[in-house]
């Protein structure tokens, strides 16, 4: 696992979007796996961004797939994952809607097998981004899942729900149940990009990175993937203990090598 302690939530965006870009000029048709929530939005922009200013590489060829879905909310909902991640990154981007997946909500006893499917039909995905919740979720896989679960449904926390509350009107609208790629689902996704910014993910950070591997703190899951790299800001860095160490490796990394 590669951890990249870095200046600022700015540095993290620049650095997460070049990681997206070079993947997608060496592979036209890359598989993107995306997260929704707050912590990749700065990367988003800074793509979209690119995108724009004529900078960045095509993504007609590029399919996504998203993380996970909230289930019960009516088709088209702003806070559905399908509609944020369009009107925050695809759409942006010239990534039409039908190359963009997502798990079912309309069909909960159905969707995971479906899902894992048109995984494996797409031949996997090639760089996944993700974030971490306070309490180490990754995706939507509370504390306890299983290391090595499959797309399912699951049922929030109240942490989660009350965490998520800020993107709809009141705690009562948040769903109760999702749609989630699975711990092992995840760890198949052949390069991880995980963003964490902000003291509320510190303690998360310091368990899943430096702590034990347990289904305690799903994000640990990270520590059995090949090819994992955690971008940090200053904040989300404080509770590391290795971060001196973690530092001179990024100095010391050759340019050939990239993430
Ligand atoms: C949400 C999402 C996750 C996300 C995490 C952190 O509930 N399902 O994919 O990574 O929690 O969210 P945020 O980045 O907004 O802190």
């Amino acid at each position: 696992m590669e951890i990249v302690p870095l200046s600022s939530v700015d540095e993290v965006a620049v650095l997460a979007a070049s990681a997206i870009e070079t993947l997608v000029r060496a592979q036209p048709a890359a598989v993107l796996g995306l997260a929704t929530g707050s912590s990749p939005v700065p990367a988003y922009a800074e793509l979209v961004a690119r995108h724009r200013a004529g900078t960045g590489p095509s993504y007609a060829e590029v399919r996504a797939f998203l993380l996970d879905e909230y289930v019960g909310l009516p088709a088209g909902h702003p806070q559905s994952y399908r509609a944020t991640i369009a009107r925050e990154l695809t759409d942006e981007l010239g990534l039409h809607a039908d190359r963009v997946h997502g798990p079912d909500p309309s069909d909960v006893r159905t969707a995971g097998a479906a899902y894992e499917a048109q995984l494996v039909a797409a031949g996997g995905v090639d760089l996944q981004v993700l974030g971490i919740g306070g309490d180490g979720h990754l995706a939507f896989n509370e504390p306890g899942s299983s290391l090595s679960s499959t797309t399912r449904l699951k049922t929030l926390t109240e942490e989660t729900r009350r965490d998520n509350a800020r993107f709809f009107g009141s705690l009562d609208e948040v769903p109760r149940h999702v749609l989630t790629q699975g711990l092992g689902t995840i760890l198949r996704a052949r390069h991880l990009l995980l963003i964490a910014t902000g003291t509320g993910k510190a303690a998360a950070i310091a368990a899943a990175v430096e702590g034990p591997l347990s289904a305690s703190c799903p994000a640990s899951v990270l520590q059995l993937h090949p090819h994992a790299t955690v971008l940090l800001d200053p904040q989300a860095a404080t509770l590391l203990e290795r971060t001196d160490h973690y530092r001179e490796v990024f100095a010391a990394k050759p340019a050939w090598q990239g993430f």
